[in-house]
Order: C-alpha cells, then sequence, then structure tokens
C-alpha cells in the first residue's frame, strides 16, 4: 500500500440485523473520510436523532450527522429511487442537504414497481420486508426473461431514462392486469410513471457514472468506512436458506459491491447485541419462549399487536416476575424499544449466543468487537432468579451459564460485568472494543483494553 493512500475497514452485524451498527458507526465516524454502503437496500433502517427531529433512514448510510463525512452507495446496492428521494427531501428538511457528500454509483440495480409487488406477494414465508430486494436480486441474476431484459440499473435511467420507466411500468402493468382487483390489497403501494420520474428527478443529481470514484477518493488518502446492512447470518450464501436476505452481507463482499480492490482492507469490525433479536422467519436458537414466540411475532402485525398494543396491554416486570421464557421476551422487547424500523413489527426476543459469535467472528475474520444493549441486561434483575442467562459453546456441548446483574455509571465498569466482558473476549478469541449502555448518542464506552478496564465515555 502506498503511504499516501488510504484503507478501508469493514463493520458488519454479527447475529440476525438490527444490532445497532448505525450508533457505532457515528461513534468511529470521525475516523473516516467516507462511508460506503456495498450491499441491500431500503430492507435495512436505522434512526437519525436531532435535537428538534427524528427521522427514519433506510438506504442513505450511516454518519449523516458528521458534516465532514461523505456517503458512497456502492453498486451492490439496490436503489429504489422513490424511497431514496423521500429519504433525501425529508433530511434536507430538517436541515442536512446532501448536495456533494452524497455519491450513488451509477451501476446499482433498480428497485422496480414489480419487484415490490412481488415480494409483497410472496415473501411472507420468509417474513421479508417487503421492499422488493429478493425480486431486484433475482432479477439482476436473471439478466432476461422470455426474450426481454429485466435487470435494470440506475445507468439506464441516466442514459434513456424514457425506455427504462416504460418497460419498469409495462412490467407492473402486467403484474396488476395479472391479479385483478387483488393487486390493491396486497400493495399498499401505488406505483405511477410520474411518481418515478419525480424521484428521479431528485436522486439524479447524486449519481456518479464512474467505476473509479471510490478507488480514486482512496489512492489520494481517504479512509472509508463500509457499513454492512442486515447481518452475516442472514448472508445469502452463508445464511439459512431460505431464511435469509438476497445480497452477500459478508465483509469480503465490500470489496465487490463497494467498488474497491480488497488491497485497500485494513481491519474488519463487528458489531452485536448483549440480548439477540431476529424479525422473520427462520432458526433462533436462543429466542425466548421459543417456538411460542415466532408464531407470536410472525402473526403480531396482522393482528395489530405492534408496539402500543404490547406497552398498553402488558405490564414488563409483572411478565419478568413470572419467569416465562415467553413473557420475558416480551417483556424486554417493550422494555428495549424491539420493534422493526421500517415496518414495526415485533422481533423475536433471545438470550445472547456466545458460541454462534464465536462463529461468526472466526468465519469472517472480525478484528474487534462492539456490544450493543449492554444495559439491557439489567432487567433480568426482575426475573425469579434475578441472573443473566448467556450462552456459550457449540451443539451438543452448549451451557447457559449465569451472571450476575449489575448496574452501569460514568465510572470503571462493574465487577460482574467486566467477568462476562472478559469471557467473551475468551471465547470468541477477539478484543472487545466498545459497548453501548443505552439509547442516547453518547451512551456508549470505547476501550483501549478491557484488561485495563478504563474506558472513555464517547462523547461526540
Ligand atoms: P428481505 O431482505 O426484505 O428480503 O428479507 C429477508 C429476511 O431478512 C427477512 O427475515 C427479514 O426480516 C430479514 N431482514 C432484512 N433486512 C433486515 C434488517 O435490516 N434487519 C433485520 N432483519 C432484516
Amino acid at each position: 500500500m502506498d503511504n499516501c493512500e488510504g484503507y478501508a475497514d469493514v463493520l458488519v452485524g454479527l447475529q440476525y440485523g438490527d444490532e445497532g451498527k448505525a450508533k457505532v458507526v457515528d461513534a468511529l465516524a470521525g475516523e473516516y473520510d467516507i462511508i460506503a454502503r456495498f450491499n441491500g437496500g431500503s430492507n435495512a433502517g436505522h434512526t437519525v436523532v436531532t435535537k428538534h427531529s427524528s427521522i427514519k433512514l433506510r438506504q442513505i448510510p450511516s454518519g449523516i450527522l458528521h458534516q465532514g463525512i461523505t456517503l458512497y452507495i456502492g453498486s451492490g446496492c439496490a436503489v429504489d429511487i422513490v424511497q431514496l428521494s423521500k429519504e433525501i427531501k425529508e433530511l434536507a428538511g430538517i436541515g442536512i442537504p446532501l448536495q456533494g457528500r452524497l455519491f450513488i454509483s451509477s451501476r446499482c440495480n433498480l428497485v422496480q414497481p414489480v419487484h415490490v409487488a412481488l415480494d409483497r406477494t410472496h415473501g411472507h414465508p420468509i417474513g421479508t420486508t417487503g421492499n422488493g430486494i429478493g425480486p431486484c436480486y433475482a432479477d439482476r441474476a436473471l439478466r432476461v426473461q422470455e426474450g426481454s431484459r429485466v435487470s435494470w440499473l440506475i445507468k439506464d435511467m441516466l442514459h434513456d431514462t424514457d425506455h427504462a420507466l416504460e418497460i419498469m411500468m409495462m412490467r407492473y402493468s402486467n403484474w396488476i392486469a395479472d391479479l385483478g382487483d387483488a393487486a390493491d390489497n396486497m400493495l399498499g403501494v401505488e406505483y405511477s410513471q410520474q411518481g418515478l420520474l419525480d424521484g428521479w428527478a431528485v436522486v439524479k443529481e447524486f449519481v456518479v457514472d464512474d467505476p473509479l470514484f471510490l478507488v480514486n477518493q482512496v489512492r489520494t488518502g481517504a479512509k472509508v468506512l463500509f457499513e454492512g446492512a442486515q447481518s452475516v447470518l442472514l448472508d445469502v450464501t452463508h445464511g439459512e436458506q431460505p431464511f435469509v436476505t438476497s445480497s452477500h452481507t459478508t465483509p469480503s463482499y465490500a470489496f465487490v459491491g463497494g467498488d474497491l480492490p480488497c488491497k485497500y482492507h485494513r481491519k474488519t469490525i463487528g458489531v452485536a447485541k448483549a440480548i439477540m433479536s431476529r424479525v422473520g422467519a427462520g432458526p433462533f436458537p436462543t429466542e425466548l419462549g421459543g417456538i411460542h414466540s415466532a408464531r407470536y411475532c410472525d402473526a403480531a402485525i396482522s393482528q395489530g399487536k405492534n408496539q402500543d398494543f404490547e406497552r398498553s396491554s402488558f405490564d414488563p416486570i409483572r411478565l419478568l416476575n413470572s419467569g416465562d421464557g415467553f413473557n420475558i421476551g416480551i417483556a424486554l422487547r417493550i422494555l428495549t424499544g424491539e420493534y422493526g424500523t421500517g415496518s414495526g413489527r415485533p422481533r423475536r426476543i433471545g438470550i445472547l449466543d456466545v458460541g454462534q459469535l464465536s462463529q461468526a467472528v472466526a468465519l469472517h475474520g472480525i478484528d474487534e468487537i462492539f456490544l450493543n444493549k449492554i444495559d439491557c441486561l439489567t432487567h433480568f434483575s426482575y426475573t425469579p432468579d434475578s441472573v443473566i442467562p448467556i450462552l456459550f459453546g457449540d451443539a451438543p456441548n452448549r451451557t447457559i451459564e449465569n451472571f450476575l446483574p449489575f448496574s452501569i455509571s460514568n465510572e470503571p465498569l462493574p465487577p460482574e460485568l467486566l467477568r462476562l466482558l472478559q469471557l467473551i473476549e475468551l471465547k470468541t478469541e477477539c478484543k472487545i472494543r466498545g459497548i453501548g449502555t443505552g439509547q442516547k448518542r453518547n451512551d456508549f464506552f470505547l476501550f483501549d483494553s478491557l484488561s485495563t478496564h478504563t474506558p472513555s465515555h464517547h462523547d461526540s
């Protein structure tokens, strides 16, 4: 690597998504010049909170609150121009214009209206987010069907907008015609040629039609943080088919979908949380309440069991007191706000699985771990045993170990927490570099080393 050249670090989720990656990106952003996305699309989600407002972002990379940072959406992403234009306009509305900061690769695949339609019609067995991501990537691989091209890229909009729009709208109209009246109920969103044109008018100015955009930035010294969407356990190859997302979420893919040669890779950062969650269907070995919880969460949205319902119907402390796994799951969901950012779906809740974490660390070469939601463990003090259960080991030698609850202050870490973190470091053979301890932006500790246990409180 040339001395004046920059480098790229990769940050990924190590569980089933929603590990609080954006919080870690926010804490580390000052170390980088560019935050870049390399996979997924509006199936991701994070909330940006400013003094006066809070907005939900899905496609724009994290780190937008750091004024000097450039944001890049790499060619491995699936872009929904209508959704993206909304995010750009909403950010401008709260005083964060993206001109000169946001760059979108012209090679990104377009999420077409028919993709959203197909996902919402057929995605339920997996519990997809319904944003058309699977059909979009499927068409990318399919390329042509019955003699006609089915994959359309941003660069097609750039070079012949009318033609690209015409074909996309034709596919969508055919889908509606095939379904008849049923189409209205299924979609919950309506696409029109004018809507797409309006979205494109907003997005167009941010497109870069230069495959070397990021390469040239790094060649001249830029430090990049690749921000993975979803998580390694949902990777289309490494996850448990079919309960996966449709893109590659693993760190190696950052250098494909992120448009940079892998020679610039420096280190890999993994984000996990101390209480686990999963949305959608699929295996979740440490789920509190097991199959009962999985079924309840699957049916929840159609039965109106959202966050407001759970908050007004249950007393979380009583549920914790009951000692029943299913009840404890609901209580932790209410107390720790585990509901989908985009969909509002109740997330399935489970205890930390260190065996699974160790495997993810080994398989993806994780150099340092950030562990979020440490504060949530304190809720276990209301359970009958008043201990924090954590799963260690791989099948068939899996054991639950219990840890004493603790309370967190700005002083050195409580010894009970330190013992837990040190054991996680030992089992995963990986350094813990920081912990998240609350919802606020600066509820976050960065460590030089756990052994000296003198955390510096993050203050941005
Ligand atoms: P899709 O990515 O919308 O196709 O959904 C496929 C699976 O990945 C479903 O189980 C989703 O709930 C899950 N998924 C997709 N994006 C996220 C995310 O950002 N966080 C957590 N789960 C996700």
